[in-house]
C-alpha cells in the first residue's frame, strides 16, 4: 500500500478515481490533498522523533517525545486508512460482489447474506461522530466483521486485515453533500465499491486461534 524510501513515505497516486458516481472530481481532489497531509505529517513526526532520540530524549517523561509518540497512531492510520479507502473505489463499479465470489461467501457466513452485512455496515456509517467504517478479516480465523473507528485510531482491531474501508468524516462528502446528507454519501459510496479489490484483500487463515488455544 504505502511506499517508503530513504526520505520517508511517498504519497500514492490513484488512477481508479475517475468517473465515480455521486462523488465529484472536486470532492475527490480536495480529499486527496487532505490525504497528502497525513503522509507529510507521518514523515515529519518520524524525523522529529529521530532527532529527539539522537539527543538522548527518548524518555516517557520527556513531554515532547511522549506527545509526538502519541500522535503516531493518528497520523499513520490517517495515511493508511485513506489509502485503503481510495483504492477500494472505482468508477463504473459493480453495485454488489459477484454471486460466486469468496467475499460473498465470507459475508454470508458472517452475516447471513450480503444484504444483512450491508445493512449493518451502513448503520455503523450512520452513527454520530467522525471516523471510519471497516469491514475486516481476522487472519487467524478468516471470519469477517464490521467495525467503527473513531478519528483514525480508536477501534482498529489489532492485526485484522481491512477489506473494505469507508471514510465517514464530513470532509469525505461535504463538497458534494450537505452536513445532514451522510446517508446520500453512503449511497454513493456503495455505487463505487471496487469489489475485485475487496476480494483480493481476502486472505486464507494463517493459523486457527481455536486450534492453538
Ligand atoms: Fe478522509
Amino acid at each position: 500500500m504505502t511506499y517508503v524510501n530513504a526520505t520517508g513515505y511517498q504519497e500514492q497516486r490513484f488512477a481508479n478515481l475517475e468517473g465515480l458516481d455521486g462523488l465529484s472530481a472536486l470532492q475527490v481532489a480536495e480529499h486527496l490533498v487532505l490525504y497528502a497531509g497525513y503522509v507529510r505529517q507521518v514523515n515529519i513526526l518520524n524525523d522529529e522523533l529521530a532527532a529527539l532520540r539522537a539527543q538522548g530524549r527518548a524518555s516517557g517523561r520527556d513531554l515532547q517525545f511522549a506527545e509526538l509518540t502519541r500522535r503516531l497512531g493518528y497520523e499513520y492510520n490517517g495515511m493508511i486508512l485513506h489509502e485503503y479507502y481510495f483504492s477500494n473505489l472505482r468508477g463504473g463499479a459493480d453495485p454488489r460482489p459477484a454471486a460466486g465470489s469468496a467475499i460473498t461467501a465470507a459475508l454470508r457466513d458472517a452475516f447471513g447474506s450480503v444484504e444483512r452485512w450491508q445493512t449493518d455496515f451502513r448503520a455503523i456509517g450512520g452513527m454520530r461522530g467522525v471516523g471510519w467504517v471497516l469491514l475486516c478479516q481476522d487472519p487467524a480465523t478468516a471470519r469477517v466483521t464490521n467495525h467503527w473507528v473513531t478519528l483514525h485510531q480508536d477501534g482498529v482491531p489489532a492485526g485484522f486485515k481491512p477489506l473494505l474501508v469507508m471514510d465517514v468524516w464530513e470532509h469525505a462528502f461535504m463538497r458534494d453533500y450537505a452536513a445532514n446528507e451522510k446517508g446520500r454519501y453512503i449511497d454513493a459510496f456503495f455505487r463505487n465499491v471496487d469489489w475485485a479489490t475487496v476480494e483480493r484483500r481476502l486472505c486464507e487463515p494463517q493459523a486457527m486461534r481455536t486450534a492453538a488455544a
